[in-house]
């Protein structure tokens, strides 16, 4: 008697099939999801209850788990008051592609299992190439998020690096980065045994050039022989600042360093023709760093990683191995797995692909430009309001700003009341400046579904 196995088409699975495609088309159309509150895991224990047993409890009951009480412990990354960290607001057509790209079951990592799947990636890539003004033969690779990017980028100049001379092989590399650089930069250096020195930002709350120079000239001997790379962010997570990157590629130019620019989250502006000038420099970036998954609108989790030379990132990632050589004897592909850290993928980027297939480019220019447009009319609300005070001005899509009289524990409580109400989730954050800290509330704007009545709403809930 044979048994049913798991992969085997029954009457069970087919209205299982049917569910969770309904439950899809419902939920890339609602655009105002349940906005859900943690709990704690003993809450969940009793909630849930134990889900792995050796029968399997059914599709349909792991399903209707999932969607009635497991869902209501997450937070919708496209709610459109969710204007936390950096929000997502995938469009309905690259969710519903990312979807497709499971059930394709294509292995993304060699052209010659995913040719034609890379290609549609790589006609996406050649756009934020191109965003970039990176001349040829500069090109990149989708990876899971900019975590992923930045270190495949620190290790693609570290080895470059190391390669030009025998005594860099000994030596621990130094990056310079500045105050704003994202958490993933300290914490991939110490993924590749690298030492961070931080510079102070300008005025401007910038990296700038000037200061750059000097915090190289002031580096011992030994420290700048081991200093390979500088990274400056196009963008910074917590305010949106983008540094001065055509004096820091002067000075990356003058001394001989690799300059990465974390653009994660800023990069979806590269798109947008009112700020596009503030990215002057960028184009002469040895690698870069852009999230799809940030603003451009594809699902989770879709980074990319571009190099102005991409012969260096493949000498230093390509994987060897006797089972791979046969992946490498048609040159004529472009293999991602040969270009960043990891090796078995999905076509990650065919979400993107697909969505500005259909959409059109300009399409993105308009949503990322209303992000934009968000930031400048929450600002104009903060200034024309009694109880409170803007920070600084709007930088790309953050907004920083006061509640006069509160004090840290404020932000927090009206943040938790806001989340536990399912009403938004806004963060509050620290803003430093001339070595004054201080806790501020910060909006960032990327999902064009939010309204100025959203914003009207959170700021009316502050007074
Ligand atoms: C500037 C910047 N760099 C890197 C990252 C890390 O990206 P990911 O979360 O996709 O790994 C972020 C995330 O917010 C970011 O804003």
């Amino acid at each position: 008697m044979s048994k049913k196995g798991m992969h085997d088409l029954d009457m069970d699975l087919i209205e299982m099939t049917m569910d969770i495609m309904k439950y899809v088309i419902a939920r890339v159309s609602d655009t105002q999801p349940e906005l859900g509150y943690p709990k704690k895991e003993k809450e969940l224990q009793d909630f849930i209850g134990e889900t792995i047993t050796e029968e399997g409890i059914g599709g349909q009951t792991a399903f209707n788990l999932f969607k009635e009480k497991m869902l209501k412990a997450t937070v919708p990354s496209d709610h459109p008051r969710h204007l936390a960290f950096v929000p997502a607001a995938p469009t309905k057509a690259a969710t519903l592609f990312d979807v497709v790209v499971s059930a394709t079951r294509v292995h993304g990592a060699y052209w010659m299992t995913g040719a034609g799947g890379i290609y549609g990636e790589n006609q996406a890539m050649q756009w934020l190439v191109n965003l970039t003004g990176l001349p040829k033969p500069a090109f990149g690779v989708f990876t899971s998020g900019g975590t992923s990017a930045n270190l495949s980028a620190m290790v693609a100049a570290r080895e470059t690096w190391r390669d030009k001379n025998e005594e860099n092989k000994a030596l621990r590399g130094l990056i310079i980065t500045s105050q704003g650089a994202h958490s993933s930069i300290k914490s991939m250096a110490k993924v590749i045994d690298a030492d961070i020195v931080l510079v102070d930002d300008d005025e401007e709350d910038k990296l700038n050039g000037k200061w750059l120079q000097k915090k190289i000239d002031e580096l011992s001997p030994t420290d700048r022989n081991r200093l390979f790379a500088v990274i400056a962010t196009a963008g910074t997570t917590n305010a949106g600042i983008i540094d001065n990157l055509e004096t820091v590629a002067d000075v990356c130019e003058k001394e001989n360093l690799w300059f990465h620019v974390d653009a994660a989250y800023g990069g979806g502006a590269l798109a947008a023709p009112s700020v596009r000038h503030l990215f002057k420099g960028i184009e002469r970036a040895d690698s870069i760093t852009i999230d799809p998954h940030k603003w451009f609108f594809s699902p989770y989790d879709c980074g990319a990683i571009i190099y102005k030379n991409p012969e260096l990132a493949r000498k230093a990632h390509a994987q060897q191995g006797s089972y791979l050589d046969v992946v490498y004897q048609d040159s004529s592909g472009f293999n991602p797995s040969e270009y960043q850290t990891q090796l078995s993928r999905r076509l990650r980027g065919l979400p993107l692909w697909f969505s500005l297939a259909m959409h059109g480019t300009k399409r993105y220019t308009q949503a990322i430009e209303r992000g934009l447009e968000l930031a400048q009319i929450a600002a104009e609300k903060i200034r024309n309001s009694k109880h409170l005070e803007l920070v600084r001005d709007p930088s790309l899509s953050c907004v920083l700003y006061r509640r006069k009289n509160w004090n840290p524990e404020d932000y927090s409580k009206w943040t938790i009341k806001n989340q536990q109400e399912g009403f938004a989730l806004v963060t509050p954050t620290q803003w430093t400046k001339n070595g004054i800290s201080e806790t501020v509330s910060r909006f960032c704007f990327i999902n064009p579904e939010t309204t100025e009545e959203d914003i009207d709403a959170i700021l009316k809930s502050m007074e």
